[in-house]
């Protein structure tokens, strides 16, 4: 063991979110131009080797204790549930690390079980509509039924709890937030309600026409009471809030994340592994740490595990979105890891 990864604001990066891939079979709107990205080269891509070996690095040594698997989109890469697997067997100081995965749930239904099997322990699914049109318009992909089939999937298979994940735009999805909810109450999914960040294609961004954490509680309080959840937040992006239905409807857990208009910089325990095998200490940094260099010139462990603490030193305080000069990092969303 080495030591922790520390930055200059006293925070300790305890989870890490590891990009398998930057492809993604869906165009989102917030996320990906329709023509889709320049893909990385297959050889710009860590192998699964590669990573398997910078999981043990960030577990075994540097205390990380939760590692999620993102993308674009993580489903994509074929050794999946290897890599899983291999997670599952490394064992740090605190014992084995918690794995989780960001999905958009195609194919989920076909490969949740094995995934459980493999050690993963639970999802994260996007969800930005329940109506098949307004899915297709924001997705640019007319997929809605086979996410549905993902996420009752990942329910049957034990992969919990599973948490669906909605990015609000104006005039494209607010009429979806109480059918949502509704949704997600009733199955005991824990639904979060996203700000859009400034991460995609370029001008799709707008900061007067944001849909608001306030916002979005507002059109809840149509159909629910809301009181704030008790307990601590930690570092986690999503603000809890207990929602009582009206009408009957059952009673539960909502998230909002307001990465603009609340940002939770100051509590942030995460760092992150593009797919390219780059350090990004935060989703915004200006700067990234080569790791995929070092591995491929034969550095140890030791070498490793330091450059990725010198990397996550440099953090910086905060994104930054709400400030003037805001400028947003060169690459998008899906190329970063969400
Ligand atoms: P859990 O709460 O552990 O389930 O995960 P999560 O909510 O951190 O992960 P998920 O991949 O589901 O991300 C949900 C939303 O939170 C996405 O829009 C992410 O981009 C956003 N998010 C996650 N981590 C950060 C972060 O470090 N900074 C900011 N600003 N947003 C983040
Ligand atoms: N702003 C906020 N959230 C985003 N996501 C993708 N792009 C953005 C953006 N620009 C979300 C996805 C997914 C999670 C990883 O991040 O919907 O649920
Ligand atoms: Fe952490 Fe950077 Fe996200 Fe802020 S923007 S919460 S510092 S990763």
């Amino acid at each position: 063991f080495l030591g922790l990864l520390g930055d200059r604001f006293g925070r300790t990066a305890r989870d890490l979110r590891v990009s398998l891939t930057d492809r993604c079979n869906l165009r989102c709107s917030y996320c990906m131009p329709a023509e889709g990205l320049a893909w990385l080269p297959t050889e710009a891509t860590l192998t699964d080797a590669e990573v398997i070996r910078l999981l043990g690095v960030a577990v075994e040594r540097l205390g990380i204790t939760r590692v999620r698997f993102t993308g674009g989109e993580p489903l994509l890469r074929r050794g999946l549930e290897e890599i899983v697997a291999a997670a599952a067997a490394l064992r740090g100081p605190d014992g084995r690390p918690e794995l989780a995965l960001t999905t958009n749930g195609l194919g989920l239904d076909r490969r949740a079980a094995a995934l459980r099997a493999a050690g993963l322990d639970r999802v994260n699914v996007s969800l930005d509509s329940l109506d098949p049109e307004r899915y297709a318009a924001l997705a640019r992909r007319d997929r809605l039924p086979d996410v549905l089939a993902g996420i009752e999937a990942a329910a049957a298979a034990g992969l919990s709890p599973v948490k669906i994940n909605a990015v609000v735009m104006r005039g494209a999805n607010e009429a979806d937030v109480v059918p949502l909810a509704h949704f997600c109450l009733d199955r005991g999914y824990q639904l979060r309600f996203i700000e859009q960040m400034p991460l995609g294609p370029q001008g799709e961004w707008d900061r007067e026409n944001l849909v608001t954490a306030d916002e979005v509680l507002g059109l809840l309080r149509d159909a629910f009471d809301l009181s704030p959840a008790v307990e601590p937040r930690g570092a986690a992006p999503a603000e809890l809030w207990d929602a009582t239905g009206r009408d009957g409807a059952p009673a539960g857990r909502i998230g909002v994340i307001a990465s603009v208009t609340h940002p939770f910089c100051g509590a942030c325990d995460r760092t992150r592994l593009t797919a390219d095998g780059q350090l990004r200490s935060c989703l915004f940094s200006r700067r990234e740490g080569d790791l995929r260099s070092l591995l491929r010139s034969g550095a140890s462990d030791d070498e490793l595990a330091e450059a990725w603490c010198a990397a996550q030193w440099a953090k910086p305080a905060a994104h930054g979105i709400d400030t003037a000069g805001f400028v947003p990092p060169t690459r998008t969303m899906s190329a970063i890891g969400g």
